[in-house]
């Protein structure tokens, strides 16, 4: 019991250190290929003659790296509590050096993607609402309604996060789902691995924001305080 309490508490101050880990073994391990601006080295083959989208993907890449990097440093409390000039400049680096940009392309790309219609439908609807979530918590901080910009943020930055939750989903269909190569899918290949893609694409964003949302509801203030009953007139005064 103490030793479960000492450990919870241990991940409530230093959460950020393995996130911060994660995030940066996460552009380690993506980013490298795209700046090589070479299209053999891609991990998404050119959808039909869109020769537009490896140039837009390589951006894609570059300002996503941008914007996952910088979420982890907004999301530190120590930077917002110790440094508010430092958590400002971050912030405007991930808002326009990062989802602003890497969201319009994503979207353009997802339009296209070449792993199908659900993972298209997936993807465009996760960059529309990356978008919203980013420009709607920009808004609120400049009208200084600071509690509207924390909630907008948080789903902002699930969003930003979620892209890794997407690559945990796939690399686990991608070992269960082949099995039922013959029998659900009939034996076509094109259509398991639309299957893992698509799935994977829904599954990696709308789990961690229904994630936050429910921690923001549960962390709304006076949530827990009893509703009054408005009594009725002439019996309860
Ligand atoms: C949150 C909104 C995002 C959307 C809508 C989105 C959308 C896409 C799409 C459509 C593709 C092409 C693959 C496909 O056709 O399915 C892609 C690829 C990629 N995205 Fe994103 N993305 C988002 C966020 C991010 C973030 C924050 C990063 C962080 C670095 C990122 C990194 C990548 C990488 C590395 C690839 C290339 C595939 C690979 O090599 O694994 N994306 N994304």
């Amino acid at each position: 019991m103490v030793e479960a309490q000492v450990k919870r508490s241990w991940w409530r101050r230093h959460w950020v250190l393995p996130l911060g880990v994660l995030v940066a073994a996460f552009v380690a391990f993506s980013l490298p290929r795209y700046l090589t601006l070479d299209p053999a080295r891609t991990r998404v083959p050119q959808p039909g003659d869109h020769t537009w989208h490896y140039p837009f993907l390589v951006g894609h890449v570059v300002f996503g790296s941008i914007a996952i990097l910088a979420c982890v440093l907004q999301i530190w409390p120590w930077l917002r509590r110790e440094h508010p000039v430092w958590h400002r400049r971050a912030g405007r680096a991930y808002v326009f050096a990062g989802v602003l940009p890497a969201g319009v392309l994503g979207v353009a790309i997802g339009a296209v993607s070449p792993f199908g219609p659900v993972n298209q439908a997936g993807n465009v609807l996760m960059g529309l609402l990356w978008l919203g979530f980013t420009i709607t918590g920009l808004r609120m901080a400049r009208q200084r309604r600071y509690a509207d910009h924390r909630r907008w943020m948080l789903r902002s930055t699930a969003l930003t996060l979620s892209i890794i939750s997407n690559r945990f989903w796939a690399a686990g269909l991608g070992l269960v789902l082949p099995d039922r190569l013959d029998t659900t899918f009939g034996g076509s290949e094109v259509a398991l691995l639309q299957a893992i893609a698509g799935t994977s694409a829904w599954l990696g964003w709308v789990l961690p924001l229904l994630a936050v949302e429910w921690w923001l509801d549960r962390s709304r203030p006076g949530r827990r305080q009893p509703v009054k009953s408005p009594g009725r007139p002439g019996v309860d005064g």
